[in-house]
């Protein structure tokens, strides 16, 4: 899942995964992260997704990391949000896009999530995944995790310093399928995230994943905190 997988999906507008309403465990679950009005959700490999409007209309800032800029930019014109602009000149690939919505800021970073750092972000109060972790095959998954609890970790928002997480995965019989969307197990979610949070299992439930209807899935909630 090098980047050019990733530019060939948007530009071939091979974007499934992009959903047309907000995700309903997001609106369901948001609450567990106990998060005051104000607070900056991250999310990081955002795409041009609409629950980032939604978290703006609960009172929140959003930043997200998405490494194809024509999806970012698809975000805010399909929003009709004008954003503002900066190039990032010691890092030349980085390009911050930020706008307004409903008295919120919205800041995307056309970015390599990997090539970010906590300075870049600023203070993080929570971070949101949906099909981040699971868009990635296993090689790349704890250096992932790992980014985004480094990405995220401020030492103002509890005594660990730990940003709180919501995080959304499948599980299926990976041998029936290849990803994008990767299977993954709660062991595995305690491999990237154990050593740094304490991992709720908010709800389990039978899924369905479009571009295979035939397949088993089940669809996890996980509440990372402490
Ligand atoms: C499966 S999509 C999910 C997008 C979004 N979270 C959603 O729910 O619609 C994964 C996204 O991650 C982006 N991506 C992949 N690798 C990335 C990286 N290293 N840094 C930033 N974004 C990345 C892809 O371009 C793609 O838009």
């Amino acid at each position: 899942m090098n980047p050019e997988f990733w530019q060939a999906r948007w530009q071939d507008k091979r974007t499934g995964f992009n959903q047309p309403e907000v995700n309903p465990l997001l609106t369901k679950y948001l609450t567990a992260l106990n998060l005051p009005s104000g607070s900056r959700v991250f999310v990081p490999l955002c795409g041009k997704s609409i629950d980032m409007i939604w978290l703006a209309s609960q009172g929140y800032d959003v930043v997200g990391v998405e490494l194809v800029e024509s999806a970012v930019q698809a975000f805010f014109t399909e929003n009709d949000i004008s954003p503002k602009v900066t190039e990032h000149t010691n890092s030349p690939n980085n390009k911050c896009y930020q706008g307004q919505i409903l008295g919120q800021t919205i800041e995307l970073w056309a970015a390599d999530l990997f090539a970010l750092t906590p300075e870049n972000l600023g203070q993080i109060d929570a971070v949101y995944d949906r099909a981040a972790l699971i868009a990635l095959p296993a090689e790349m998954r704890l250096k992932y995790s790992e980014q985004v609890w480094h990405l995220s970790r401020n030492i103002s928002v509890d005594v660990s310093g730990n940003a709180p997480q919501i995080l959304l995965t499948l599980n299926y019989d990976q041998s029936e399928r290849n990803g994008p969307p990767f299977s993954i197990s709660s062991e595995q979610v305690q491999q990237y995230y154990g050593s740094h949070y304490k991992i709720t299992e908010l709800e389990g439930k039978p899924s369905i994943l479009n571009a295979a209807p035939e397949l088993a899935v089940t669809e996890h909630v996980w509440l990372l905190s402490e």
